[in-house]
């Protein structure tokens, strides 16, 4: 290098040639050697870099060249730029087309068994609900519902059971705090029977129908009684319809949905909706347990509604869903029913 005559550096070709080279070698070696993106990025920005790169200092030099070694020199840095972003290229696409290794951890053990998912179920209740519409459906019974608000007729007057009756009494029903502009006093009906009314009452005999649902009665919690319980609750109207209809039907059940090993047997009984009634008692250990009632549908019931009892005939039944799941499973407690305590549901 030496000062030109104009007070400028003049760079001698051979030490332009020279640098360049230099400079070009150590660039192609080095990113030959990078592995990784980083290492490839850092050599990039030192060699080819826009602001600092060395590439960016040596064609500075170019400017400095004396002017008739300019084209060849030219040249030589063209050369070296090309050859650098092709070294830059071949790395690029060989850490691209190596495998990541970057898994941390101990390895994956395909063998190791899995942590199974504890898969729900429906609650025993809602099973034996299941169970039992599909018996009755296959014995000829479709299935309707019911409101669980009721009003008086429904739950007491239609059904026989008149102002005077002791089954009206505030303190034996939930009643509902009514508007003073509303129908008449409702409740949260105490039985399923509710619905053998409102069936008749939109249809023509014959009638063949099963209503499953909540009833609720301001009983003590004990063993076989809940404030809340769920009845299935049956009607079937037609004409020359026996109390033997009745007895083989229910026979017929309890056989289907407890397999053989629970009799059952039939009380004499009142209810002011049948006549002659009955209590359906199972077996229970060494005794009986009641299931429910039943009986022939009263002939003024079948008048309330518009039915000719002189025609028709039919009989009605309401069980209590709690004790017949119980004695399904051995439960001896029903209130273990509405624990929602999972150790007792996964049982099921
Ligand atoms: N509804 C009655 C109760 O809750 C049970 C019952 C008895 C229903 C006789 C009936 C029946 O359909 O015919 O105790």
């Amino acid at each position: 290098m030496f000062r030109s005559g104009k007070g400028l550096f003049i760079v001698a070709l051979a030490d332009f040639l020279a640098d360049l080279d230099t400079m070009a070698e150590q660039a192609v070696s080095q990113l030959a050697a990078v592995t990784d993106d980083e290492a490839l990025e850092a050599c990039r920005v030192k060699y080819l870099g826009a602001k600092q790169g060395l590439l960016k200092g040596i064609q500075k030099g170019l400017a400095k060249v004396d002017k008739a070694d300019k084209p060849l020199a030219g040249k030589r840095f063209n050369e070296v730029k090309s050859t650098l972003e092709e070294a830059l290229e071949q790395a690029r696409n060989r850490i691209s087309q190596q495998p990541t290794s970057k898994i941390q951890g101990p390895r994956l053990d395909p063998s190791l068994p899995g942590n199974p998912h504890r898969i729900g179920h429906p609650h025993p209740l809602t099973q034996t609900i299941e169970d039992l519409k599909e018996i009755m459906g296959r014995l000829g019974f479709t299935v309707v519902d019911g409101p669980e608000i009721e009003d008086e007729w429904h739950n007491f007057e239609a059904l026989n059971i008149p102002a005077s009756h002791p089954a009206r009494d505030p303190l034996e029903n939930f009643y509902l705090a009514t508007a003073k502009h509303a129908v008449g006093p409702m409740l949260l009906r105490t039985q399923t029977s509710t619905v053998q009314i409102r069936v008749m009452e939109e249809r023509k005999p014959p009638v063949r129908i099963i209503s499953l649902g909540r009833v609720y009665r301001p009983d003590t919690p004990d063993a076989t009684h809940y404030p809340m319980f769920q009845q299935i609750e049956g009607l079937l109207v037609d004409r020359h319809v026996t109390m033997a209809d009745l007895k083989s039907m229910l026979r017929l059940f309890a056989g289907s949905y407890f397999g053989g090993d629970v009799h059952i047997r039939f009380r004499p009984s009142f209810f002011p909706f049948t006549e002659p009634s009955v209590e359906v008692d199972m077996t229970w250990g060494d005794g009986w347990m009641e299931m429910g009632g039943a009986g022939m549908v009263d002939p003024h019931v079948l008048s309330s509604v518009g039915y000719d009892p002189d025609e028709y005939s039919g009989f009605a039944f309401g069980l209590g869903v709690e004790r017949i799941c119980a004695r399904r499973h051995n439960v001896t407690d029903i209130r273990e029913f509405y624990r929602n305590d999972v150790r007792f549901l996964h049982q099921f």
